[in-house]
């Protein structure tokens, strides 16, 4: 197993944080401390940890929001530069849907939402009119298309947040809680959106809280608390640290909790054979069968 990375690089990585550590203005302690970790194409990564473990902070840090005082963020090998022109590029290749919808939203009607990222890419208007019209009907949003964007429900504007950034087809997604205030329907939507637009070659990065999603989903979980890694790797080792997770008040998922409640398993996840068809069901929640 592999506590704290580090040493996972290759060439093919897209970001590296290299003992990364940013305070916020005022603050005593700093809220990403000597992080070190590497995301590689194309995977499926899931960042869990409790409330104020420094995922959100991360997620800024990637993109370029805020600037570390220690340390050095790579994108595809090269250090992050803060002048306006290359955080600009920066933001082409990488998507962050905010943890909170309002932070995000910048237009007055759902239609105009999903369009502006397109705008300023400087699509055609012919193209641009095809992919909103596209992504509303993915995000189940298109009777909302000309709503006053102010005046929607929490989980709508979610959901338009996650358009917002899936239309753009980034190279790197990252997901602040995307599930957070999304009903079971659109949770499950947004599952079958996410395996496409993986399909379609960008790499995944996620923040939750639903441990039988990552279990399912991630095939990369990193586990942080108070601004580090603690712990990382494929979702058997990681939810095989039951007494780590449980010090860190995050518990198992479902499955593991059962393989646990069986003694005679031995904590072992090669033994989960008794409940592969319950794993199974979990698993076809999240990937109706389709996980390559
Ligand atoms: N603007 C800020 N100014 C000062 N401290 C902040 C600010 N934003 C966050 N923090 C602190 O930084 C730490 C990390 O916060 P962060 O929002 O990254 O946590 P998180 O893991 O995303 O939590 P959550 O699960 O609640 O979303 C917390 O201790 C928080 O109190
Ligand atoms: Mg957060």
């Amino acid at each position: 197993m592999q506590l704290v990375s580090g040493a996972r690089m290759a060439a093919s990585n897209l970001v590296d944080f290299e003992e990364v550590s940013y305070l916020y203005p005022g603050a005593a302690v700093p809220a990403v401390q000597n992080l070190s970790l590497n995301i590689r194409q194309n995977q499926r990564y899931a960042l869990i940890g409790r409330n104020g473990c420094g995922k959100t902070t991360f997620f800024h840090l990637i993109n370029g929001l805020y600037k570390p005082q220690k340390g050095v963020i790579r994108w595809k090998e090269n250090p992050l530069k803060y002048d306006r022109r290359s955080l600009n590029q920066l933001r082409q290749q990488i998507g962050l849907v905010f943890q909170n919808p309002e932070h995000q939203l910048v237009a007055t009607t759902v239609e105009e939402d999903i369009s502006y990222g397109l705008c300023n890419l400087g699509l055609p208007e012919s193209e641009i009119a095809s992919k909103v019209q596209q992504a509303l009907l993915d995000f189940d949003l298109s009777d909302l298309a000309d709503a006053p964007v102010n005046f929607l429900s929490l989980g709508q504007k979610k959901r338009i947040s996650i358009a917002d950034v899936m239309v753009l087809q980034p190279q790197l997604i990252l997901l602040d809680e995307p599930g957070a205030y999304l009903d079971p329907h659109q949770v499950r939507n947004f599952q079958k959106i996410l395996i496409s637009i993986q399909k379609k070659g960008s790499t995944i990065v996620l923040s939750s809280h639903d441990l039988d999603f990552v279990e399912a989903w991630a095939d990369w979980v990193f586990v942080m608390d108070e601004g580090r890694v603690v712990l990382e790797g494929s979702p058997g080792t990681v939810f095989s640290e039951t007494e780590k997770l449980n010090e860190l008040g995050l518990g198992l998922p479902l499955i593991y909790d059962l393989m646990n409640s069986r003694s005679d398993l031995d904590g072992n996840p090669a033994n989960l054979n008794p409940f592969n068809e319950f794993r199974q069901r979990i698993r076809d929640r999240f990937w109706s069968g389709e996980k390559s």
